[in-house]
């Protein structure tokens, strides 16, 4: 019998996935003080990629040294000779070269953080509209993007493309997703802007879809290109899951080689299966709720209209829900996150048909009383206590890998959420910008 998770996939653009599973971004925090890639990325990605994943994109790789999601990011920005030079390049291509070891892709996920940038690692966040984020007074207002400004940073999305390509990544992979700068356009709450760039679908979806296209010019025909995209925002208001559809409608003519399906954003954080405040949220469909993988009704809708590859990422454990799914033919790619930080090898044991189950430690990291600090309960501070808690824990398991060491199941989630603060104060407190 043919395993469908061991298939190779052929992307319009003509490059082969050897298999069908993918690691999915996530923010690696390994940076050094000028936002450049480590030794640490190199250890880290060698580990990933000797796991077996035909696929695997990098954590969001910010093109704007001023505004970005951590202290810990790589920046590439190219308006800062510093951040292209021999030196930056040479750590690109260590990183990129230990990434693909295995003969798996290694795609860059290329971000601008807009208004979800902490103020300890950013003073002036940028945005569509002076719209600020609410959460826990950690966010400052953002100042409205003019539009020579998000001209030149469509071209800077391209510029970072094509370094990507100089440096060994095989292919690129622009975060539309969460909430982030593009993401923040595509949203009617975020975005109250009166011009070219605001207003109707189309306008909101303008800074996205020329971005796309400027990469697409920028990297060639042959080289991946790849959209992370939120099936809805999953706030009262904001982008929903019609307006994904016309988006992908949009982005239909541009070229691109897989679309991963996403959800949410950090009011809603709904890609890592959780929620935020209940006033603001839109409740995810009931048939939703009984599926391993969050948004794979989403991508059933998304499948008919988009002429792409797709992925879907956000909850998938069992073997049985991932060949379902590709089954059904609403994803081409299984997206995984969380499992690959406490078992680097879990696509490989996949594949090997060692396991059929996937590790599911954010079942156990909320903190106790449930009631209380559950992903029902109605206080906002709690839940986010545990979305951040939780990030931490496997942040620290990657900085274990980056290490060299094993990930510690046994920590504590409270102690990771201590841990992680300290570490991005204390890494911010050391930026060199
Ligand atoms: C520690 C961590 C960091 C993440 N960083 C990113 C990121 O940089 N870019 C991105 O698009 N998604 C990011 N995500 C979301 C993941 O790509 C993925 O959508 C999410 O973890 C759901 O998949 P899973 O249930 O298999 O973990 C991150 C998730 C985690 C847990």
């Amino acid at each position: 019998m043919t395993d469908p998770l061991a298939q190779p996939l052929r992307l319009p653009c003509g490059a082969v996935i050897p298999n069908r599973l993918c690691k999915a971004a996530m923010t690696e925090g390994l940076g050094d003080a000028q936002l450049r890639a480590t030794d640490r990325h190199v250890r880290l990605y060698r580990a990933w990629s000797e796991g077996g994943a035909g696929l695997h994109i990098t954590g969001n790789v910010m093109i704007d040294r001023h505004v970005i999601e951590r202290p810990g990011n790589v920046a590439i920005d190219t308006s800062h000779p510093p951040s292209v030079d021999a030196e930056a390049r040479a750590r690109l291509m260590a990183w990129a070269a230990a990434g693909t070891v295995g003969g798996n892709g290694l795609w860059m996920q290329i971000s601008h953080a807009g208004r979800q940038s902490p103020r300890y690692a950013t003073r002036q966040p940028v945005g569509p509209s002076e719209v600020q984020l609410d959460l826990m007074g950690n966010y400052a207002r953002p100042r409205a993007l003019r539009e020579d400004e998000i001209l030149a940073l469509v071209q800077r999305f391209a510029d970072v493309a094509v370094i990507a390509r100089e440096t060994g990544f095989t292919g690129v992979q622009v975060h539309g997703a969460h909430g982030y700068l593009l993401s923040s356009f595509l949203s009617p709450i975020t975005n109250r802007r009166t011009d070219a760039w605001g207003g109707s679908l189309q306008n909101r979806a303008r800074f996205l879809v020329e971005t796309v296209h400027a990469v697409r010019k920028a990297v060639g025909a042959d080289f991946p290109v790849s959209v992370k995209l939120n099936s809805d925002d999953f706030r009262k208001g904001g982008f929903s899951s019609a307006d994904c559809l016309g988006v992908v409608q949009l982005l239909n003519g541009e070229g691109l080689d897989l679309l991963e399906v996403s959800g949410g954003n950090y009011e809603q954080p709904r890609l890592l299966g959780m929620s935020g405040r209940d006033d603001d949220a839109v409740q995810v469909r009931e048939s939703t709720k009984v599926r391993e993988a969050y948004f794979l009704d989403y991508a059933a809708a998304i499948r008919r209209v988009a002429r792409m590859p797709m992925m879907v990422t956000g909850g998938f454990r069992t073997r049985a829900g991932m060949e379902a799914a590709l089954a059904t033919g609403d994803t081409d790619m299984i997206g995984l996150g969380r499992p690959f930080c406490t078992h680097p090898d879990v696509a490989r044991r996949l594949l090997a048909r060692e396991i059929d189950e996937l590790p599911a430690f954010e079942r156990r990291l909320h903190l106790r009383p449930r009631g209380l600090l559950s992903p029902a309960s109605p206080w906002l501070l709690p839940k986010m206590v545990n979305v951040l808690g939780a990030q931490g824990w496997y942040y620290q398991q990657m900085d274990r890998l980056a290490d060299g060491r094993a990930p510690d199941l046994s920590r504590g989630m409270l102690r990771s959420f201590v841990r992680y603060w300290w570490n991005d104060l204390s890494k911010a407190a050391r930026l060199r910008r």
